[in-house]
């Protein structure tokens, strides 16, 4: 799809079921590269990042065969080669991991410096390169490339992150998995996924405590073998629902989640006057009141996540009064909001705050998404507007969403996608 067309002010009422979790299986895929044998993985979300890993791991030489639309079995055992193609590994932020899971397996990396969403902030990778150097290898960047080398295979020694960060984490975790020795990340992000992907490779054979603690410890195997490993539900497509269930109003029941995982984004909604009711694997979400201004501030795991930023300062430009956010990861994380103020919010940005004056209702418009959750942001927006918006760059939502559109107009949004040949249509009728 290049464009969705959203009719907005529909209630949305139903069910949606949530997909498996993006940012865990962007890091488990690059997991399975350092097991012999076959990985079945369950519950694996229909998106494009994770086909694009798919390709990257073929090209490498892993034979991946289909089960049913969610299950996949992975089987690495014959990969033999450290290359893919650059070009590939370049359109996602995620590709980074195969540093850590090439380090591991085969004792070299030649990575392109990864690409994937850009909301306008650099992006580092120096606290992976501090934590490989000082697990024994030989890292450098050159024309984007990242190479890194060890003599043998990596030793496990302590690193302390100098900030939490996923990505570093989970890279981290996947060298030590198979390094000689013992390595302790201390200052370790604590995200959801980052247990997950322990719970995965201690299931293939690897031996990680304290995931989802600021300590985890990896004492390092000498090989892993094939299981099987169902991924948890994404908390953030979960939350990208509730808050468009805030924004446009109706009652939803948002399915198959970990709601321990959403508490978070529930405690924010209710100060907003939504009503969230937590069942065993649902939420209720149910909005039938004026929404009420809060402050939000976002912070690493357990606080409220970066990425859902973009989805609540939407909702709250429809809340009565001031309400403020503070981005507490990114440096900078507001480029959607020029697109919000077009549909006539009300939002003033100062460094790495947000003021929002709340406005009686948005009106649609034609906007462009910058990046995966701004664009969920704008859909949220549309959802709720009066009139049409047509989203443009919609291919940064399919990164990263199943099927939203389906999920959307199942609960009575009025939402289309439109491919490249009927947005040229529908530009000539629209003259
Ligand atoms: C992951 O990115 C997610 N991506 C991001 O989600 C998410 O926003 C982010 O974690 C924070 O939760 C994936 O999982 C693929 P970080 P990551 O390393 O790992 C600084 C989405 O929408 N930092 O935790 O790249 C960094 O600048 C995406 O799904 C360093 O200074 O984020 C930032 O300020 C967008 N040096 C902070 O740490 C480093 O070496 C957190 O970054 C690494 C990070």
């Amino acid at each position: 799809m290049t464009k969705y067309v959203i009719n907005g002010g529909n209630p949305l009422h139903g069910e949606i079921e949530i997909s498996g979790a993006k940012n865990a299986a962007v890091a488990i895929i690059p997991a399975a590269l350092m097991v012999d044998g076959v990985c079945r993985i369950e519950n694996l979300p229909e998106i494009s990042d994770v086909k694009t890993l798919l390709s990257i791991l073929k090209e490498m030489g892993a034979k991946i065969r289909v089960v049913d639309k969610r299950t996949l079995d992975i089987d690495c055992t014959r990969v033999g080669t450290t290359h893919a193609t650059f070009d590939m590994m370049r359109r996602i932020r995620a590709s980074y991991y195969l540093i850590g899971s090439l380090l591991g397996r085969f004792g070299r990396a030649d990575v392109a410096m990864p690409g994937g969403c850009n909301f306008g902030g650099v992006r580092p990778i120096d606290q992976h390169i501090k934590g490989f150097t000082a697990m024994g290898a030989n890292v450098s960047v050159r024309n984007g490339i990242v190479t890194a080398v060890t003599g043998d295979t990596l030793r496990g020694v302590t690193i302390y992150l100098d900030v939490v960060s996923v990505g570093a984490t989970i890279n981290l975790m996947l060298g030590a998995a198979l390094a000689q020795g013992r390595t302790v990340i201390e200052n370790a992000a604590r995200e959801p996924h980052i247990v997950d992907l322990a719970n995965f490779l201690n299931s293939m054979g690897a031996d990680i405590r304290g995931a989802g603690t600021n300590e985890i410890r990896v004492r390092g195997v000498k090989r892993m073998s094939g299981g099987f490993y169902s991924i948890i539900p994404d908390q953030i497509e979960a939350g990208t629902y509730m808050m468009a269930v805030a924004g446009a109003g109706g009652r939803v029941v948002i399915k198959d989640v970990i709601p321990k995982h959403l508490e978070s984004i529930s405690v924010k909604l209710r100060e907003m006057g939504v009503t969230v009711v937590e069942l065993e694997d649902s939420v209720i979400v149910q909005r039938d009141a004026p929404l009420l201004k809060t402050h939000v501030k976002t912070m690493p795991y357990p606080g409220f996540p970066t990425d859902m930023q973009p989805q609540i300062s939407t909702v709250l430009c429809l809340a009565e009064g001031t309400s403020t956010i503070t981005e507490g990861v990114w440096d900078n994380r507001f480029k959607y909001v020029d697109e919000l103020v077009k549909m006539g919010a009300q939002i003033r940005v100062n460094g790495r705050s947000a003021i929002i004056e709340g406005v009686p209702y948005l009106s649609g418009a034609p906007i462009k998404a910058s990046d995966l959750r701004a664009g969920a942001a704008l859909v949220i927006a549309g959802l709720s507007a009066r009139g049409r918006t047509v989203i443009d760059g919609v291919n940064y939502i399919e990164r990263g969403y199943e099927k939203m559109i389906s999920k959307l107009s199942d609960v009575g949004a009025d939402i289309k996608g439109l491919s490249e040949r009927e947005d040229q249509r529908y530009n000539r009728k629209m003259g």
